[in-house]
């Protein structure tokens, strides 16, 4: 019994070593080797970072909020880029529609808004962004997508477009339509957040010779 102990004294030391050894060795082979790799690393450059989420959201529907929350579970950050387009005549002015996205997400940090004009990609550089995330509803959205990630490409080959699938709930779901429900007086019950649906509300009835264009 005693010389058993003896033994086990005498080969838990080495053992120990080895045993601390072969572990390091086979996570530096097998993982770090791995990791260090320049074009695996490259590859996994646009996780956990920051995203541009651009768009017109005249009004946001919960098709983007969507978007966004699943954008969240790729990136650390999403920037939601509210466009200023003198030349469309929105529902909603930039500072609204700005407004109510940040009304929505009040409570997460991960999620900031702006607004912007001008190129896309200038405000993705400027805002360190390297990923321009757009949601893809279905094929009828693909060819124009395709168009502008291709040009997005073409002005700064260093902004990738990642595109991602809303909820299928949603996959019908534009800004247009909800405008048009709405002022038509049909429901909108879960298709756009409560801020919007009383915002919308309050457009049509304190200006009823609204038009949508
Ligand atoms: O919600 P929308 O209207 O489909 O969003 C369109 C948007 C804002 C992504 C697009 O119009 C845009 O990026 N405008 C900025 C101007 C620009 O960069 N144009 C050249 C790239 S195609």
């Amino acid at each position: 019994m005693r010389s058993e102990r003896a033994t086990i004294q005498k080969i838990s030391l080495p053992l120990s070593l080895f045993l601390f050894a072969f572990f390091s060795l086979t996570k530096i082979l097998l993982f770090d080797n791995y990791i260090d790799n320049p074009s695996y690393a490259a590859n996994c450059d646009f996780m956990n970072k920051k995203a541009v989420y651009p768009g017109s959201f005249d009004p946001i529907t919960n098709g983007h909020v969507d978007i966004i929350h699943r954008g969240l579970k790729v990136f650390d950050q999403i920037v939601v880029a509210v466009l200023e387009n003198p030349k469309k005549k929105p529902l909603f002015t930039t500072k609204e529609r700005v407004d109510m996205i940040k009304s929505i997400f009040r409570d997460m940090k991960h999620v900031e808004i702006h607004s912007f004009h001008g190129l896309l990609v200038d405000f993705a550089k400027n805002m360190q962004a390297r990923v321009i995330m757009r949601g893809l509803r279905a094929i009828s959205d693909f060819e124009y997508e395709f168009q502008m990630a291709l040009m997005n490409r073409k002005l700064n080959p260093e902004i990738e477009t990642f595109f991602m699938t809303p909820s299928v709930n949603y996959s019908f779901l534009s800004s247009n339509l909800v405008k048009e429900v709405s002022l038509l007086g049909g429901s909108l019950e879960g298709l756009i957040p409560e801020e919007v649906e009383e915002k919308i509300r309050e457009k049509f009835r304190n200006d009823p010779n609204v038009t949508l264009i």
